[in-house]
């Protein structure tokens, strides 16, 4: 089996109406990330975002430079990269602070 790419990094939000920018950034990522092979999870606290990456390493590499030049989020911190053979997580998943949902 081939090498994939893991990224994780912390960053700040910018975000306004979280709910909703959170939405839409996840339907925005949804059809790329499953076209380049990319898996992940992001997290969400209502001020911190926590994200890994997961799938083909030049494919991973582009989106999370993407990513760090969005301004919906600062202070971009990254926590780890390296090769793995097995995804951690192998569907894209999403997870929010319930009152963060609620305030839609
Ligand atoms: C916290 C956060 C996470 C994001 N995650 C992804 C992602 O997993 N996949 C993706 O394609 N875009 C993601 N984006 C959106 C990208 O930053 C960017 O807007 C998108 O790739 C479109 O870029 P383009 O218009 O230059 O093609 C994320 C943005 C933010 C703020």
């Amino acid at each position: 089996m081939k090498d994939l790419l893991t990224i994780s990094y912390r960053s700040v939000s910018c975000l306004r109406k979280p709910a909703d920018e959170i939405s839409s950034i996840l339907s925005e990522s949804l059809s790329r990330n499953q076209r380049l092979g990319i898996t992940g999870l992001l997290l969400f606290d209502g001020n911190f975002l926590l994200q890994t990456l997961e799938g083909p390493p030049v494919e991973t590499k582009s989106v999370y430079a993407k990513i760090i030049c969005d301004l919906r989020h600062t202070n971009i911190t990254l926590l780890s990269t390296r090769l793995i053979r097995t995804r951690v997580f192998p569907t894209v998943t999403a997870r929010l602070r319930p009152q963060v949902t609620s305030e839609a």
